[in-house]
């Protein structure tokens, strides 16, 4: 097996290294655990066509907001029955685009419901309710309950149904998303409970989508959503629910449960500053491949590749771009880095590079996805300037 060091000498760093195994089977744990569901994968976590490839070969299905994620999830193959469109704000053209696709929509508001009436009467859609039940790992990512824009309040159900029934639409779907990166199967089921009562006194429906939101343990010591334990906590109360709506399937559109584990960011050490409060180790990557610990301050945990039994130091990591806040950690014990070392940043498989932006005009880097027969580049670093 190449070394975290070869592969960067081979594709540069900063770099961006998948591994094909633990993705696989972190797609087969969820289909192991929960048999009777249908997985539609959240692209937005990862949507290299190499990941997408593996996932739908897995078995899954998935989960677009854009016209774009459409276009590439049918590109790598995945047929539009086998695609849900949850978007939110989404404008005439994109609808008629997804629509075009053959991919079935779900909207989230009653407005977007008037309007998908409009411009599509007597077809099927789906609708986004909102269970007043939210969590997440940061305010940024709770969508449920009275803060979030997302989703209709079920005490606004009856004037949704009015409106589907004025443009002829049948409502053959409902969906909801609580939040992400919640740990607690508890918190879960009690958003589902709320979706199979409505769900129970709603006519016509084809699917009930429990949206995604499974989190991972980042830190030491924080375990993962347990899947298990889910599937044995919902089996008593779904039960019931299939007995009665026995034409209904039930959906999760997971994102970073599937991929954040399998993904590593590289960085090269390039600068160490021992300053007045803080020693700052610089690396060539920064806010720009990986947002998650400056917007949100998440933690990743980090590694000195090159230098794993140096002496611990306390330490800031940062990046290269000019923003106070581009940190990776902030006083983080780590083997004391020295420059040219390689620093290994795990769990970024999801929302990763996806959210990687060209700010400051660096490139985002390279992908690699290290499978069976060895390691291979699936994405080359993106150029900002073409
Ligand atoms: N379904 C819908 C409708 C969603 O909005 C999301 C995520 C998912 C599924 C997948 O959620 P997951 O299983 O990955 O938690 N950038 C943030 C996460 C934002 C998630 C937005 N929506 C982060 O890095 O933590």
């Amino acid at each position: 097996m190449m070394s975290a060091e070869d592969l960067v000498q081979r594709f540069g760093s900063p770099l961006y290294v998948y591994d094909e195994d633990d993705l696989r089977s972190r797609c087969r744990s969820l289909l192991t655990a929960l048999p009777d569901c249908a997985f539609h994968y959240a692209m937005k976590a990862n949507s290299n066509r190499a990941i997408l490839d593996i996932v739908r070969q897995e078995g899954l299905y998935v989960d677009a907001v854009s016209v774009g994620e459409v276009l590439a999830a049918i590109d790598v193959g995945f047929s539009p029955d086998a695609i849900s469109f949850n978007g939110n704000s989404i404008n005439d053209e994109e609808l008629r685009a997804v629509a075009e696709t053959g991919t079935h929509i779900t909207v989230d508001s009653i407005s977007q419901l008037e309007r998908y009436g409009r411009l599509f009467p007597n077809t099927r859609v789906g609708v986004r309710i909102n269970p007043d039940v939210g969590d997440g790992h940061h305010d940024h990512v709770i969508t449920g309950g009275p803060e979030s824009k997302f989703g209709i309040d079920t005490d606004d159900l009856e004037d949704a149904w009015s409106a589907a029934n004025r443009h002829g639409l049948l409502v053959d779907g409902l969906q909801q998303h609580v939040g992400s990166g919640i740990l607690d199967p508890e918190v879960f089921i009690r958003a589902v409970e709320v979706m199979l009562r409505t769900a129970d006194g709603t006519p016509g429906l084809s699917f009930v989508d429990f949206g995604g939101g499974f989190g991972v343990g980042y830190k030491p010591g924080e375990e993962d959503f347990d899947v298990l334990r889910f599937s044995e906590l919902l089996r008593p109360i779904l039960e019931p629910f299939k007995v009665k709506h026995p034409g209904v399937s039930i959906r999760f559109e997971p994102g970073r449960w599937v991929v954040a584990s399998c993904g590593t960011l590289y960085v090269t050490v390039t600068s160490i500053k021992r300053g007045k409060r803080h020693t700052f180790v610089g690396t060539d990557s920064g806010l720009n491949h990986l947002l998650r610990p400056a917007l949100y301050g998440s933690w990743h945990t980090i590694e000195n590749v090159s230098r794993p039994d140096a002496r611990p130091e306390r330490v800031t990591v940062t990046g290269n771009i000019c923003e106070a806040g581009d940190l990776f950690a902030r006083d983080r014990l780590l083997p004391m880095p020295r420059e040219g070392d390689l620093l290994a940043i795990r769990h970024t498989g999801a929302y990763g590079w996806s959210m990687g932006s060209c700010y400051n005009l660096r490139p985002l880097p390279a992908e690699v996805m290290v499978g069976p027969d060895g390691p291979r580049c699936i994405r080359n670093a993106q150029p900002p300037w073409t």
